[in-house]
């Protein structure tokens, strides 16, 4: 019988169980949501509010990289709810980047349809909120280099002795084998193409109509993997200006090339910890590791389980010189270590147990936003964390916000879920408990699901989106019938297309 983290029916049982778990001083809920409503400036535009939309694929576009039917309705469906900035999801620089097929990749051929669906989105927030609504709403593009989780072949930056442990790589035959002792590891001129593409993909996300270009430095791809190469020798390797010299090359250059009209962001880790696996009564533990660790970013080298924001405090400086307007605070790793950057109820199909109570990893969401937004007071941040907290999101929002603790709030499993939500707040002046997320990680174990004729099925939120129900169904069966990408499934694709 699965545990259950989450039985806080009232705002009073949440601060008492936040006291109990010894985080009381990070947890706070507010009733009062006005602080959310004040607006906030972000790279000289003024943002209508303080709840933001996180990066959420959907896996959903063609094998050609375009925007598929599902992608347009949840931007659409984005767009209209009400919140004011909308981080859109990963996009891929390069096809060999891409995640998973079904990403979305911008190149010449795919520009115009996502510059419609940008267009469409804001259409959408102007019908739902008024003429002039979208001079306050800001839409963003994340281009992303999926690196170590590249869908073909991984490519990576370093050697990650406990990761590496982890990854499996394509093998003789069309099956999968663990990374060999000799696999590459990308080269100084792999990474200055890369560096290359990057600026190729900035430029033709301007075409798209995005209000800001969102460097991914999270969830260890491959910026997030450079952060933490301390063992690579080299350019790209070793010192903090090294691991940070391809990221400060490519926000030069999108300044130098395309001018102040693109607005420099970037989602970062504020803490990678370290790979986990299955232990006892399959509850998450530590893989193991020895110290000091040299191949994690933010974290304590003689403890690598505890979080140490020199680092990422002194790079924020640095991109913040660079005129990075807005920073998305985020952490983990979400194939070896979900419940860091994800506090969920229950854990993705393919995951291990909760090793710690799903509050614990809010609150140091929190803390951890806290203390680099306190040092940048001026630098609008956005933190993470608040989709487990179902019904009391807005209310642990509104109090972090009045805190100074966060500029923004945003919800990534939360706005598959609800996407209305502001609608409601502003509306009745509450959210609809039932519409909220509940953090059983069904819309993860669709973006892993694979066996289908496009090799990839599309993501959504099973619980509260009916639409998704069905694909759910027929990707469980897929999961359980063993099907690799690739194979030809075409019930599972006909269903989809009804
Ligand atoms: C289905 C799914 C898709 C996601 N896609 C992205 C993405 O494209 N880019 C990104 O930075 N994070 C992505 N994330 C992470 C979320 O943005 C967010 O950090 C995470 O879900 C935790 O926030 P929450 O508690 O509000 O859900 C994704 C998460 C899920 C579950």
């Amino acid at each position: 019988m699965a545990k259950t983290w989450f039985h806080f029916p009232t705002a009073e049982s949440l601060c008492a169980g936040a006291k109990e778990l010894g985080v009381d001083d990070v947890v706070a809920a507010d009733a009062d949501s006005a602080p959310l409503f004040e607006p906030v400036v972000v790279g000289g535009r003024k943002i209508g509010n303080r709840l933001a939309i996180h990066p959420m694929e959907g896996c959903d576009g063609g094998l050609d990289g375009k925007p598929g039917e599902l992608t347009w309705r949840r931007w659409i469906r984005f767009g209209a709810g009400g919140c004011k900035l909308i981080w859109g999801e990963a996009v891929a620089i390069l096809e060999e980047g891409r995640a998973n097929p079904r990403q979305l990749w911008l190149h010449e051929g795919s520009v115009d349809e996502m510059a419609r669906m940008v267009e469409a989105t804001r259409k959408a927030h102007r019908e739902a909120w008024g003429a002039n609504a979208c001079d306050d709403l800001l839409i963003g593009c994340q281009l992303t280099h999926s690196g170590r989780y590249s869908y073909r072949r991984p490519l990576i930056v370093q050697r990650d002795p406990a990761l590496d442990a982890a990854t499996l790589v394509p093998g003789p035959g069309g099956g999968k084998i663990p990374m060999p002792a000799d696999y590459p590891v990308l080269s100084d001129d792999d990474l200055k193409r890369i560096e290359d593409q990057y600026l190729a993909a900035a430029k033709l996300a301007m075409k798209c109509g995005f209000d800001f270009l969102d460097l991914k430095q999270c969830h260890r791809y491959l910026c997030s993997e450079l952060l933490a190469s301390h063992t690579r020798p080299g350019p790209y390797g070793g010192s903090l200006e090294n691991r940070t010299r391809l990221q400060r090359n490519i926000f030069g250059r999108i300044r130098s090339e395309l001018g102040k009209s693109a607005m420099l962001a970037t989602r970062i880790n504020m803490f990678d910890a370290v790979p986990y696996m299955k232990g006892a009564d399959n509850i998450g533990t530590p893989r193991p590791y020895t110290t000091p660790y040299k191949w994690s970013w933010g974290v304590n080298e003689n403890n690598p389980l505890e979080p140490d924001l020199r680092e990422p405090r002194q790079y924020i400086g640095m991109m913040k010189d660079l005129g990075v307007a807005v920073i998305n605070l985020s952490m983990g790793n979400p194939y070896s270590n979900p419940h860091y950057g994800r506090p969920n109820e229950k854990p993705p199909l393919d995951a291990y147990e909760n090793p710690e109570h799903p509050l614990i990893g809010v609150a140091r969401h929190f803390r951890l936003a806290a203390e680099l937004q306190r040092a940048y007071p001026d630098l609008p941040m956005i933190g993470t964390g608040y989709s487990w907290l179902q019904h009391h999101f807005i209310a642990c929002a509104a109090a972090n916000v009045r805190r100074g603790m966060i500029a923004i709030a945003g919800v990534g499993r939360g706005a598959f879920a609800y996407p209305d939500f502001v609608k409601d707040l502003k509306e009745k002046g509450h959210i609809d408990d039932k519409q909220v997320c509940i953090a059983v990680s069904s819309c993860t174990a669709l973006m892993r699901a694979k066996g289908n004729e496009l090799g990839q099925f599309p993501s959504g939120c099973v619980p509260k989106d009916k639409f998704y129900g069905p694909i759910y169904r027929y990707a469980i069966n897929a999961f359980n019938k063993g099907n690799k990408p690739g194979t030809v499934n075409s019930a599972d694709v006909e269903h989809e297309k009804k």
